[in-house]
């Protein structure tokens, strides 16, 4: 006979109601009170049950001895789109560059589907359905925007046609203009480059680090509509955004994360409406 771990076993009132999202979790005021039915690091391990990507406990930093994630959780199950806001500095980058392999886990785990993925190199998980659209310098502008897909499929140039056609199916404009330099485009048809880059090996899982950073409103607008449409197509998102209240109006779930851990997680409509939520991230941010 084998004992679980206590982890394994979150005594929750209800098992139901630790699987379904629309209650929000204050992470803060379970940390408060003694007679919280279980721990955030509980009903994360209930919820994250038979998630497509999981990060469980993270701790990872830039230089030894200096940890930037401090345990923090994630997941997503297939076909949900996730979203983390938070101020800056709070780790949000960090987070997304740990799922990926660019900054060193020091303990913790990422699990995708059933394998352990901690601390795999970028290539690795590219092949293994994994896709990124950092934040910054995301496009080759030197080349044209056809160059910069083919370079989106060169773990795998034979599928470059039906990709091609897939992403252009996406966003037209990378059809038409397929000649044009990406340096030449502006701001918002460079962030269709890059997300059209990552989308060429058909990722399961696409981690955005800000994708409406840096352009106009109308144009935000689009990259959120674009975003949903990606989704849409079956692709599991997990998007970093600076325009939380944005990003909370199209997200099933959505992530507080402040100092490199999780505050508060829920639905995005309830996070959205959350007093505290609005008070602390929500209207500085807004009004940034
Ligand atoms: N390449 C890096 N080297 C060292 N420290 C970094 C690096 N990138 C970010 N940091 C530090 O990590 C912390 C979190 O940064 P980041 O993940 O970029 O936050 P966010 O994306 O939430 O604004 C900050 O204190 C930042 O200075
Ligand atoms: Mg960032």
């Amino acid at each position: 006979m084998t004992f679980s771990e206590p982890s394994d076993l979150p005594t929750i009132d209800s098992p139901d109601g630790a699987r379904e999202f629309e209650s929000e979790i204050d992470i803060n005021a379970s940390q408060r009170s003694n007679a919280s039915p279980a721990t955030p690091a509980q009903i994360h391990e209930a919820q994250a049950l038979g998630a497509l990507i999981r990060a469980d406990q993270l701790v990872a930093g830039y230089f030894p001895g200096v940890n930037i994630l401090n345990e923090a959780d994630l997941y997503a199950h297939e076909g949900e789109l996730v979203g983390i806001i938070g101020p800056n500095g709070a780790g949000k980058s960090t987070l997304l560059k740990a799922l990926f392999g660019l900054v060193h886990i020091n303990s913790g785990a990422v699990t995708l589907r059933t394998e352990d993925i901690t601390n795999l190199r970028a290539d690795q998980l590219v092949k293994r359905g994994v896709g990124f659209v950092p934040q910054n310098n995301n496009v080759f502008p030197s080349l044209t925007i056809e160059e910069n897909m083919q370079m989106g499929a060169f773990q795998d140039p034979k599928s470059f046609p039906d990709r091609f056609a897939a992403v252009v199916d996406l966003f037209p404009t990378l059809g038409t203009r397929r000649k044009q330099r990406a340096g030449s485009l502006s701001g918002g048809e460079r962030q269709m480059v890059a997300m059209g880059r990552a989308l060429m090996m058909a990722p399961s899982v696409l981690l955005l680090d800000e994708p409406s950073a840096g352009l106009s409103p109308a144009l935000q607008d689009e990259v959120f509509v674009r975003v949903k449409e990606i989704n849409a197509t079956g692709v599991t998102v997990i998007i970093v955004e600076q325009n939380a209240a944005r990003c909370l109006q199209i997200v099933d779930r959505g992530y507080v994360l402040d100092q490199g851990q999780n505050a508060y997680t829920g639905t995005g409509q309830s996070l959205a409406n959350d007093p505290k939520v609005i008070e602390l991230y929500l209207g500085t941010l807004a009004k940034a």
